[in-house]
């Protein structure tokens, strides 16, 4: 078994030009994010399914895992003392056993070099159980909590393996292929594999929809060792014969979940068609629901499972996670109070979900129009604006992005402090990736959802979910919970939403508002857990139940009242309250106790087109 110490790699591994080092733009279509590559028919129909003899291709090498002295000396005792603290959990055979420390994980010096850059303290749990087992070159799967550092969990092993394989010569493919569903975490992923891979002149390329073909067709040509793909571009660059996969050995799917639902399947199994079987093949995912677990099994050969936290669906306990129970009508209203408090904190970025592309761009129209820094996000734009979009939410200079579902899943944007779920997301699944976008790495951060009854069905799971993360609950939602008899995972899934704009339709119901409305509508306080908002005062007044603290009359000072909802919005008298702390820190009511009318319906204001950048990207 070769080494994987340092090693003098003698030859240039071309020139290194750096490419990857930043998202690449261009104009485009609209549409695909990732899913269908916005392909009329059956993308990849002229792809044939490889078949592979194993005794005529290459060998090649998987396993470069040499356990450090320190690891192998520790006693049984102390490993089960470290996976029990870290909640790992391990299914499978020959499972290596953790590292602890960044150094016992034995990288090269080169990719410890960026390591320590980052002053980080420790591997996270899912590195010091994923890193091993990825460099024993088994199949696995990894499932942790959102932002912990899954990315280089499956790169910095494929940096390992990468560097022990022969040198790319003309016309072969990547040797590390990685596929995610949205073209904005293809590129973010990509620019970690740059950053690392920059040392050992690794080359990175990505591949999606929505760009010029022309500069990544270059990139394939001039060979990449590394690819980070959406599968419909991919499929596209396979059939055309752009690229091949012919020297691909490591496969990650990222968002594993996601990639191996039915929106993305057939794709996913027309690209692993093109690999040889003996490949290494990782999955990732901070969730992994039953439906496909049995499909993921189909590309895994004896694999290993690690999880990292609870097995069953659960959240970064990070997130101070608050549920309003409300009806649609009541919602503008409850976002602009809100909103008010968390721009007055200093460090406000939120992210706002909605359901539809629709209503991402209605909300965007109506905030700007009443003057909040917002921007919105979704698959129907071009992939231009897309990244211009994410860009300025990033750099600080829009603090509030208004977002479908193609921004769910594991965009890392490190200060985000806020996630609001306008509306409850389709799957239990995306609650956990969406609120997700916040508390990364080591920070904290809050979640305010709105939950109507028209969410009821997924009231259990919810429940589950906070009860799993310790947060308190709300009421009214436990009531919804026991009036479904605690049914929960229910396969129902929603039109109209942007499924990281793959065009996905599976059948639709109405979700608009059907009127529900029970009378008077609580607001509450909740307990914070980890100070993700800090500062408030909440009121302990008018008993909302002593779970969940009170019905949070909220003392929102913000002078900006009027913004935003001029038809509905009514001023309230807002008492002042007494701070309720679970954690000692305080945490802000989430508006209102507003026994409110039936909501007005407001008329649809013209289009205002908001502010774009000029012209800067190539054409
Ligand atoms: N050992 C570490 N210590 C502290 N921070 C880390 C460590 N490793 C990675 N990070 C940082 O944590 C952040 C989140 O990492 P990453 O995006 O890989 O999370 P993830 O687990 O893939 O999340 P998601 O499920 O949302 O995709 C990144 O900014 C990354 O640089
Ligand atoms: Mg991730």
């Amino acid at each position: 078994m070769p080494g994987y110490s340092d090693r003098d790699r003698g030859r240039d591994r071309d020139r290194d030009r750096g490419y990857g080092g930043g998202p690449r733009f261009g104009g485009g279509r609209g549409g695909g994010g990732g899913g269908g590559g916005g392909k009329f028919g059956n993308p990849g129909e002229r792809l044939r399914k490889k078949h592979w003899n194993l005794d005529e291709l290459p060998k090649f090498e998987k396993n470069f895992y040499q356990q450090h002295a320190d690891v192998a000396r520790r006693p049984l005792q102390e490993v089960e003392q470290y996976r029990r603290t870290k909640v790992i959990t391990v299914k499978g055979r020959d499972c290596p056993n953790p590292i602890t420390k960044f150094h016992e994980a034995s990288f090269p010096s080169y990719v410890m070099e960026v390591i320590n850059k980052q002053n980080w303290t420790e591997p996270t749990p899912i590195q010091a159980q994923g890193w091993p087992l990825a460099l024993s070159g088994k199949d696995m799967v990894g499932i942790a909590q959102t932002g912990s550092g899954k990315t280089l969990s499956y790169l910095l092993p494929a940096i390992v393996h990468i560097n022990h394989q022969p040198f790319l010569e003309r016309g072969d493919g990547p040797i590390c292929l990685v596929l995610a569903p949205t073209r904005e975490l293809a590129q973010q992923v990509q620019q970690v594999a740059a950053e690392y891979g920059r040392a050992s002149r690794l080359k990175s390329t990505c591949i999606y929809g929505g760009a010029p073909k022309g500069p990544q067709i270059r990139d394939l040509e001039r060979g990449v060792e590394i690819c980070i793909a959406t599968p419909g571009r991919l499929i596209d660059f396979l059939e055309s014969g752009k690229t091949n996969l012919r020297r691909c050995t490591y496969l990650v799917l990222d968002e594993a979940d996601r990639m191996l639902d039915m929106g993305f399947e057939p794709q996913i199994r027309k690209i692993v068609d093109q690999i040889r079987p003996d490949r290494q093949t990782l999955m990732w995912s901070a969730t992994w629901p039953k439906e496909v677990r049995q499909l993921a099994e189909d590309f895994l050969k004896d694999y290993v499972q690690i999880n990292v936290g609870a097995l069953q669906l659960s959240a970064n306990h990070n997130i101070l996670q608050i549920v309003d129970v409300c009806t649609d009508g009541e919602k503008e209203n409850k976002l602009v109070r809100l909103l008010e408090e968390i721009m007055s904190e200093k460090e406000n970025k939120t992210i706002i979900f909605v359901e539809t592309k629709r209503r991402c761009d209605d909300l965007t129209r109506r905030m700007r129009r009443d003057g909040w820094p917002a921007m919105g996000i979704h698959g129907d734009k071009s992939q231009q604006e897309r990244d211009w979009v994410l860009n300025e939410f990033k750099f600080g200079k829009a603090p509030i992005l208004i977002a479908t579902d193609v921004a769910s899943r594991g965009l890392d944007v490190e200060d985000v402090k806020f996630v609001i779920n306008y509306d409850y997301p389709n799957n239990s699944e995306d609650y956990i990736h969406r609120i997700g976008r916040t508390a990364r790495s080591s920070k904290t951060g809050t979640a305010y959802t709105f939950f109507t009854a028209n969410n009821m069905r997924q009231a259990s799971d919810l429940i589950a979910v906070l009860r799993e993360a310790n947060q308190a609950i709300n009421p009214k939602l436990l009531q919804m919970g026991e009036d479904r008899g605690g049914r929960s995972r229910g396969g129902f899934r929603d039109d109209r939403r942007d499924r990281y704009s793959s065009g996905r339709r599976d059948f639709g119901r109405d979700r608009e508002n059907r009127g529900f409305d029970n009378g008077q509508s609580k607001a509450f306080s909740a307990n914070s857990q980890n100070g993700g908002y800090g500062g408030m005062n909440t009121s302990t007044t008018n008993g909302y139940g002593a779970a969940y603290g009170t019905n949070g009359q909220a003392s929102f000072n913000s002078t900006q009242a009027g913004a935003f909802v001029q038809n509905t919005f009514q001023p309230q008298q807002f008492a002042a309250a007494n701070a309720v702390a679970q954690n000692g820190v305080g945490h802000p009511s989430f508006p209102y106790a507003q026994a409110q009318a039936a909501p007005q319906q407001i008329a649809a204001p013209p289009m205002v087109p908001y502010a774009m950048p000029p012209p800067q990207f190539p054409q």
